[in-house]
């Protein structure tokens, strides 16, 4: 589902958020670059900036006025259905979570599967901002999991057709989604 308002994205109080407005001290987030840590807040301007600010190359003028980037984002995030791995692809994410750790499945132990191989997107399965706690369940939508459902369609379990991202814990789930031809009902990993 889409939630249009910002301010709800971010609240504390939400299943899970990007840092913008209160600290999340996650320790399961192993792929931060320095400087970069856990319990960092990141400002609306880390992602959305001008291409060419001082924080990318050194001749643009800095402020979230324009960019090549949609919407307004100060580096290249593609959100296609089929998107072939590469530094560029995931330029944005890339900036402050290692490439290698993600990866080299430091965290979840299918990322390298799905990004490399599956060339899904890291929206297929992720929410940029985050997930709003009225339209969400700490347990289903933690480590800003928010299936894209133009890509992610609902599988037949035993509860009938759904999407659902189930957390069992430090870097262990279950999934329950029809994705690129494959059906994972109550699909569990761990680690
Ligand atoms: C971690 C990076 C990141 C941060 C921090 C961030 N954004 Fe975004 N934002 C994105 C990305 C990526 C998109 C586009 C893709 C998407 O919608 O998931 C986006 C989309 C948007 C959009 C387009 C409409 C929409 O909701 O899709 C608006 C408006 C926006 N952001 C505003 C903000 C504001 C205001 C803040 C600070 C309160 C903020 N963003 C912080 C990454 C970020
Ligand atoms: C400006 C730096 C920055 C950028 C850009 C950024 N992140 Fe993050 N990300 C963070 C920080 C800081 C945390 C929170 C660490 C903590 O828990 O204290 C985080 C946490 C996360 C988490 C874990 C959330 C949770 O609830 O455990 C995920 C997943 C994530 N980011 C994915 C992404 C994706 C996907 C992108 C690209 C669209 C992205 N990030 C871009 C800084 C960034
Ligand atoms: C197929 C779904 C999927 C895709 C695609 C995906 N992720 Fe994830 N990601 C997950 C899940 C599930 C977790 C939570 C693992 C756990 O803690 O159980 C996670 C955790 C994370 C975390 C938090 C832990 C850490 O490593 O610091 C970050 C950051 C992250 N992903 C970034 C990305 C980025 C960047 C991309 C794209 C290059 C991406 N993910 C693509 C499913 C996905």
């Amino acid at each position: 589902m889409t939630e249009v308002n910002t301010r709800m994205q971010f609240q504390p109080s939400n299943p899970s958020y990007h840092p913008v407005i209160a600290p999340r001290n996650n320790n399961d987030v192993v792929s931060l670059i320095s400087p970069w840590r856990v319990g960092s807040m990141v400002r609306c301007t880390d992602c959305h900036n001008s291409d060419t600010s001082g924080q990318g190359s050194a001749i643009g003028v800095n402020g979230p006025h324009g960019s090549i980037y949609r919407p307004l984002l100060k580096a290249n995030y593609s959100t296609n259905e089929y998107v072939t791995e590469s530094p560029r692809a995931y330029a944005l994410c890339y900036q402050c979570h290692d490439r290698a750790s993600i990866l080299g499945d430091e965290s979840f132990p299918l990322h390298n599967v799905h990004v490399s191989q599956g060339r899904a997107s890291c929206s297929a399965c992720h929410d940029s901002h985050g997930i709003n706690r009225m339209r969400a369940s700490s347990r289903n939508h933690s480590n800003l999991i928010n299936f894209d459902r133009s890509i992610v369609r609902p599988a037949s379990g035993a509860l009938g057709a759904r999407v659902e991202y189930e957390d069992l814990g430090r870097y262990s789930g279950s999934c329950t989604l029809v994705c690129h031809g494959v059906t994972h009902v109550r699909f569990e990993y761990g680690r």
